[in-house]
């Protein structure tokens, strides 16, 4: 374990969607070299708002709940406040105009850089606002914006809740039993976002896979097949998919339906299947990459990212170089990792773990260099390759670049006009970097 006294205490606070939830416990793992949990604002060196602008009156409620942490942040100025999630990609800097009392705002795509984000705010002294996509670098007249949403790809949560009881796991503690909604009301949500100039849809939840709609108890390849046949539509995407509940079925539906994107996030967590067993997730590595074949088998082009979890209680070197072949063998896009951290309430939060921190400390670094050198031999095959990306908004670190997505998931950042934001262009990737590439229009 980490000698308590020198990490500071974190609080954060998750409004809404059930995609937050998801996001909350990334943030907890991003920062957790730095911050163990608090149990409340009250007790914390950090404050972080982690918004969602699905929900109504979610802006108002932030707003709110800044107004009650002043008196705090007053008492001690070193506590520092974040604002993070929807709200924050959608308003971006507007939310540091509006509660000076807020020190970093960060877009929902920006998560894994909180930390350097922190130092920036602490070694600077200045605020920070980090959201990509958003378009305060170039005239928002020119930016064709979709009313009241962050741009043409949007979020759509179609259940909330999780019965999977996974022993690490928070989420079926804080959001409770699985709750489906029922797919009227997504249909009609959906085409109202169309309506409105969304162009991609990523259905939400915890678990897609097990989604029913309460009504007719038809189930998630059903709701799939009627969103991707709504008119005006081109992609569509979902997460998470739990593995063991990932069907031939909707692998078969992904292969066959037109709007569905070829990526897939599936969270592995492990390769050994001890681990696996002792997280409760329901699946053997054999069982997994059984899917991964079979989808590949379906969709050559398809890609794969995940959740990786290293150091569970008792896991051995021997295990983790399971999960180590096993990244090697499925060679995903991109694996979001985490060292594990109890949580507590959950089971794994009791066990006991005879492996010394010390010996696992080193694994979370050499797992993501094995991984880094995947994702850098793949962004160099796409060079040279021409690309259908949606564009999504702007690169905003090199401001006039515009950011788009291949359906398989790559970042493309390219010279473009800005009324291309919200249409689907082909460009030519020119160079490979870590987390994007660059591309540029045929002329
Ligand atoms: N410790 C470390 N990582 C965790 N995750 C969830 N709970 C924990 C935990 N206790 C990771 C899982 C999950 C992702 C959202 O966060 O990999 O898929
Ligand atoms: Fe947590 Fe497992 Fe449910 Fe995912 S499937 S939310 S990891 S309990």
């Amino acid at each position: 374990m980490h000698g308590m006294s020198d990490l500071g205490k974190v609080y954060v606070r998750t409004f809404g969607c059930q995609m937050n939830v998801y996001d909350t416990e990334k943030i907890y793992a991003f920062l957790q070299d730095r911050y163990v949990p608090a149990a409340s604002e009250e007790e914390a060196d950090l404050i972080i708002l982690n918004t969602c602008s699905i929900r109504e009156k979610a802006e108002q409620k932030v707003y709110s709940l800044l107004g009650r942490i002043k008196p705090l942040k007053e008492t001690n100025p070193g506590i520092l406040v974040g604002v993070g999630g929807c709200v924050a990609q959608q308003e971006g800097e507007k939310i540091m105009k509006r509660s000076p009392l807020v020190d970093l705002v960060f877009g929902t795509h920006n998560l894994d850089e909180l930390p350097a984000l922190l130092d920036e705010r602490i070694h600077s002294g200045k605020k920070v606002c980090r959201v990509i996509g958003d378009s305060d670098s170039v005239p928002t007249a020119e930016a064709p914006r979709v009313p009241g949403r962050a741009g043409p790809a949007s979020l759509l949560t179609i259940m909330k809740g999780c019965d999977n009881w996974c022993s690490y796991c928070v989420v079926p503690l804080v959001r409770g039993r699985e709750i489906s909604r029922p797919a009227g009301r997504i249909l009609d949500e959906a085409s109202d976002l169309i309506q409105r100039g969304v162009r991609e849809l990523t259905l939400l939840g915890q678990n897609v896979n097990s989604y029913r709609d309460p009504g007719s108890g038809s189930g998630f390849v059903e709701l799939l097949r009627k969103i991707d046949a709504l008119p005006g539509l081109k992609r569509l995407r979902f997460v998470t998919s739990h593995p063991k509940d990932f069907s031939r079925e909707l692998a078969c539906a992904m292969a066959e339906l037109p709007r569905v994107c070829e990526h897939i996030h599936l969270p592995v967590q492990a390769g050994s299947d001890t681990v696996l067993t002792a997280m409760r997730r329901g699946y053997s590595a054999s069982r997994y990459l059984e899917k991964v074949r079979l989808l590949r088998s379906l969709i050559p082009e398809v890609e794969f990212t995940t959740d990786i979890i290293v150091g569970f209680p008792g896991e051995t070197r021997q295990d983790f170089q399971r999960t180590l072949e096993l990244i090697r063998e499925v060679r995903y896009q991109n694996a979001f990792s985490f060292r594990f951290s109890p949580r507590p309430g959950t089971a794994a939060s009791e066990m006991d773990d005879p492996v010394k921190d010390s010996e696992k400390k080193s694994w979370l670094p050499e797992l993501q260099a094995v991984q880094n050198l995947i994702t850098a031999e793949k962004h160099q095959d796409m060079v040279g390759r021409v690309v259908e990306i949606l564009v999504e908004g702007f690169d905003r670190k090199r401001s006039g670049l515009l950011e788009g997505r291949t359906r398989t998931n790559y970042i493309v950042h390219f010279q473009g006009d800005p009324s291309l934001v919200g249409q689907i262009v082909t460009v030519r990737v020119t160079r490979s970097r870590s987390i994007h590439l660059e591309g540029e229009m045929p002329v």
